[in-house]
Formats: structure tokens, C-alpha cells, sequence
């Protein structure tokens, strides 16, 4: 059984997806042990509260600074002993201790098609808006595991999305998470909780059949 701690910051929509998935057997051979929000205020505590998960605030402004912020953190994800960590919508810098600790098992999604629209600046609304501003026809989401460098470690699974005509950050924002945020994530975790997902020498990764 994989242990997944989820870590978030907002609505939680994508943590509803992979508790919708897990619940319905899309994903199977593994379960949430924690979910860990920076803002106590975010609905993803509420949305982990209801399907019975626990939830725990971790906010860098209960810290005096950053390193004991970082500090807390890794100990409340040692405490729930994950085997993967899944990031939906956490809007923290992964500090570079947590990444050490867990290299090679911590997931992020981001709403573009990455190497596009990514980095510095690229979060939540933000990266729709540049994808509409450059006119881009074609955006989408990216799975991809976490190293030091901002929306760069391997890409997992990556899904395109449609831009049309007339829309809004918002209404593409909405599209990219019905059309590949919600499916991507589960599908991720999925993949990874049957043994099927591999990261080779070059920073690749390799998704292995299921009759293998
Ligand atoms: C998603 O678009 C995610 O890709 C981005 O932040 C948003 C989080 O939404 N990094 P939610 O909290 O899962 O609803």
C-alpha cells in the first residue's frame, strides 16, 4: 500500500480528484496518510476533513523564520511516512531539506505544458494569463517529479488542452483541470503505486507496461 502524503495550499480540487479516484478504485494499492496545508484557511483542509483524512497546517508564519519553517515541515511529513509526496496546488517553494530527504518520490502538477509557461512568476492565474498573452493555441498540464529547480525534475505525464477563442485566464484555467489536471494527477499516482514508474541516469522517466 502507498503512502501518500498530499500537499496543498487552496481549494483542493486536485486533492478531491485523487480522494474521488481512490474511493471510486481508479487508483488502487494506495491511500492518503496526511494532507498538509501552508494556510489554514485553505478548503483542501476541509475537503481532507470530509473524506476523514488527516490534516495538518504547517505555516511559515508560526515560524520565527524560514529554516524552522523548513524544519517543521520535514518533520511533519516524516511524521506520516510517505512513500510519495504529492503536490496540489502547494504554493511553497519545496525546501531543498524535504527534497534531499524524499528525492525521487515527490510529484507536482502544473497547469501548462512544461518546458512552456513554467519557472519564476508561473503559478496559479498567472500562467494562464501568459499563455493567452503569447497566443499560445495549445496549453495543457504536466506531472513531473520535484528537484531543486523550480518546474524542472522529470516529466511523468503531460496532456493537452485546447485554447479557444475569446477565453479568459479563468475559463482556461477551468478547462485545463477538467481536461488534464483531475485526470493526470490520479493517473500518476496510479502508475506509481502499481511499481510501473522508473527514472533512468538521464533524468527520464519510463512507464513500464502492465503485463511486465
Ligand atoms: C492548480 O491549477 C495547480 O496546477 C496549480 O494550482 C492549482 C491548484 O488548484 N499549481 P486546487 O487547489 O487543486 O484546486
Amino acid at each position: 500500500m502507498l503512502r501518500v502524503a498530499v500537499c496543498v495550499s487552496g481549494g483542493g480540487t486536485n486533492l478531491q480528484a485523487i480522494i474521488d479516484a481512490l474511493k471510486s478504485g481508479k487508483i488502487r494499492d494506495a491511500q492518503i496518510v496526511r494532507v498538509i496545508s501552508n494556510n489554514k484557511n485553505a478548503y483542501a483542509l476541509t475537503r481532507a476533513q470530509n473524506a476523514g483524512i488527516e490534516g495538518v497546517c504547517v505555516s511559515p508564519r508560526d515560524y520565527e523564520n524560514r529554516e524552522k519553517f523548513n524544519e517543521a515541515l520535514l518533520e511533519c511529513l516524516k511524521e506520516a511516512d510517505p512513500d510519495l509526496i504529492v503536490l496540489a496546488g502547494f504554493m511553497v517553494a519545496v525546501p531543498a531539506n524535504v527534497i534531499e530527504a524524499y528525492r525521487g518520490r515527490i510529484i507536482n502538477i502544473h497547469p501548462a505544458l512544461i518546458p512552456s509557461f513554467c519557472g519564476k512568476g508561473y503559478y496559479g492565474l498567472h500562467v494562464h494569463e501568459k499563455v493567452l498573452q503569447r497566443g499560445a493555441k495549445v496549453t495543457g498540464a504536466t506531472v513531473h517529479f520535484v528537484d531543486e529547480d523550480l518546474d524542472h525534475g522529470p516529466i511523468l505525464l503531460q496532456k493537452a488542452v485546447e485554447v479557444r477563442e475569446g477565453d479568459t485566464p479563468e475559463v482556461l484555467q477551468r478547462r485545463v483541470m477538467e481536461e488534464a489536471e483531475w485526470i493526470l494527477l490520479p493517473e500518476a499516482i496510479s502508475l506509481i503505486a502499481q511499481g510501473r514508474v522508473t527514472i533512468d541516469g538521464n533524468g527520464l522517466t519510463h512507464i513500464a507496461d502492465t503485463d511486465q
